[in-house]
């Protein structure tokens, strides 16, 4: 599989303004046109030029808003340009803000044609807090949203349209300005948050592609690759003899109508030792059509979406491998095509899973649920201390919560604080729903222990209380529904390009850093 938006350089630097490079320096001007205050170290020359624009008018410093001046003769400077970018109101700047604005001056860049740029929005104190903890890490939100935003799937398109979109990536080296003080420590930083930004593009790249060409067996080959490019990294795949051995009906049932068979997908990252292990568990739904319960034709396209679970895992554990963290990290990946056909489950049908339990298919199209009851069930049996599952699950989540929260539930109530506190953090926020047992009443069925949908109201919960029946009431369990965050084809924040959004690696690997390592 092709790799998809090349790869943006993002280096700290500090020193004199004369000693500084690149073509472009961008400075940020705060909402009401006041220049950020580090523009003192950009010598008399330029800043008087800048306040004399600021003061004229030129630029009123809404996020995101940018004018182009020439530096003054004379100036000292590397750079033949002056990029001033607005910054909006300096009171609600938070670290989104600079991610955002690390998209935005990516954007600016390319358009410019501008191939090597310095910033000095990393430098001033502008985000200093009173305590630490509530300091802005700008360095590493600015280059995150840098690389975020750099990201563009292109596999399918010629070189002509491209060309047509904009020019073949001119902008290739950002420098961010730090105190000298704080060089290595950021330096140190930008390392974790390459290949963290790097999971995110692993995970937006397999989601990307449509379902024709990334089918469950693709998925697979993607896991045995993964473990080919680090030795840390063991994959199982489970083709359907196995499946069927391991009394897989959920897996199975879902895949039974394709032409592309399903598959269970287990990668295991090993280097913590007899440290406890954490499973992390994906929905990989290559194309979801409903099955005979078919969607409407309108939309179904972004079906292809329904892996972004099972993505994010992959992104991960690249991300945790390439860092070779000290930990133990299992990633499951059920990955099934949903289609009608002769041989696709019915509604009506009922199932046993692996776990024993028996389920009336009633709607084949809530078929997330099938496949992660029995990848939970898997995932339990290697005794983790903690499982957290990713999925695109319900449309309800979506209405609820729209994209800018994922849905959270789960059993234990210090698991899911440490999640929402690395939500808050990672910018992949959640937002908790309650899982009172009264719920549960829904869907219990008149022919087998469950049935698979819970009628109209609370549709997001009662996908996650299906899936509490398949993780023991002892396991410590998360999960959460990404169907409205997962992908966004009308995107317009910078850092989010239209297509997949590459949610829940970012989330993960700050909950490891915050709680796992
Ligand atoms: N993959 C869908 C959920 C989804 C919808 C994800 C929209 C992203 C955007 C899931 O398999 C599904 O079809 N869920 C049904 C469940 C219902 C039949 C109980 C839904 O939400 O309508
Ligand atoms: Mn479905
Ligand atoms: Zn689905």
């Amino acid at each position: 599989m092709d790799k998809n938006g090349q790869a943006l350089q993002i280096g700290v630097m500090s020193g004199t303004h004369s000693s500084w490079k690149g073509d472009a320096l961008v400075i940020g001007v705060y909402e009401g046109g006041e220049p950020q205050p580090a523009l003192i170290h950009c010598g008399k020359k330029v800043e008087s030029e800048v306040r004399k624009r600021l003061a004229e008018g030129w630029l009123r410093g809404a996020l995101g808003e940018s004018v182009l001046l020439v530096p003054p003769a004379g100036s000292g400077l590397a750079a033949s340009r002056l990029l001033l970018l607005g910054m909006g109101k300096k009171e609600s700047l938070n670290t989104e803000s600079f991610r955002t604005l690390g998209g935005h001056l990516t954007q600016l860049c390319h358009k410019m044609r501008i191939a090597e740029c310095t910033t000095l929005l990393s430098l001033d104190s502008h985000h200093k807090a009173k305590n630490k903890r509530q300091q802005i890490p700008v360095a590493e939100a600015l280059a995150e949203g840098a690389w975020m935003g750099n990201y563009r799937f292109e596999s399918y398109k010629s070189k002509e349209s491209k060309k047509e979109e904009r020019e073949e990536y001119p902008f290739k080296q950002l420098y961010l300005l730090v105190a000298g003080e704080r060089l290595a420590a950021e330096k140190r930083r930008l390392t974790e948050v390459e290949a963290i930004a790097r999971g995110v593009v692993l995970a937006r790249d397999l989601a990307n592609q449509p379902g024709n060409v990334l089918n469950p067996e693709g998925l697979a080959e993607q896991a045995r690759q993964l473990a080919g490019r680090f030795p840390a990294i063991k994959t199982t795949v489970y083709s359907e003899r196995m499946l069927a051995r391991k009394g897989m009906q959920g897996i199975l049932a879902v895949g039974s109508g394709s032409q592309s068979p399903p598959r269970l997908i287990t990668m295991e990252y090993r280097k913590g030792g007899d440290r406890p292990l954490l499973a992390v568990v994906g929905k990989g739904i290559t194309f979801d059509s409903g099955g005979i319960s078919l969607k409407p034709g309108e939309g179904m396209g972004e079906m292809k979406f329904d892996m972004c679970g099972g993505a994010a895992v992959f992104g991960l554990l690249q991300a945790v491998a390439e860092l070779s963290l000290p930990i133990n990290l299992l990633g499951v990946v059920p990955a099934a095509e949903n289609m009608p056909s002769g041989t696709a489950q019915r509604p009506g049908d009922v199932i046993r899973m692996a776990k024993g339990v028996t389920v009336e298919v009633l709607n084949t199209d809530a078929e997330g649920r099938l496949i992660l009851a029995d990848a939970l069930y898997h995932a339990s049996s290697f005794k983790p201390a903690v499982i957290i599952d990713l999925a695109t699950l319900t449309g309800a989540c979506a209405v609820a919560l729209g994209a800018h929260a994922s849905g959270l539930m789960g059993n234990d109530n210090s698991l899911l604080r440490q999640l929402e506190k690395a939500g808050e953090a990672s910018g992949d926020r959640l937002w908790r729903l309650p899982m009172y047992s009264e719920y549960q009443e829904q869907i219990k069925s008149t022919v087998a222990d469950i049935k698979n949908i819970g009628g109209r109201l609370a549709g997001a919960i009662t996908a996650g209380c299906f899936l509490s029946r398949f993780v023991e009431e002892k396991q410590a369990w998360a999960h959460i529904d990404i169907a409205g965050t997962a992908y966004d084809m009308n995107s317009s924040r910078p850092h989010f390009p239209k297509g997949a959004a590459g949610v829940g690696v970012r989330l993960l690997s700050r909950f490891i850093q915050s709680h796992w390592l």
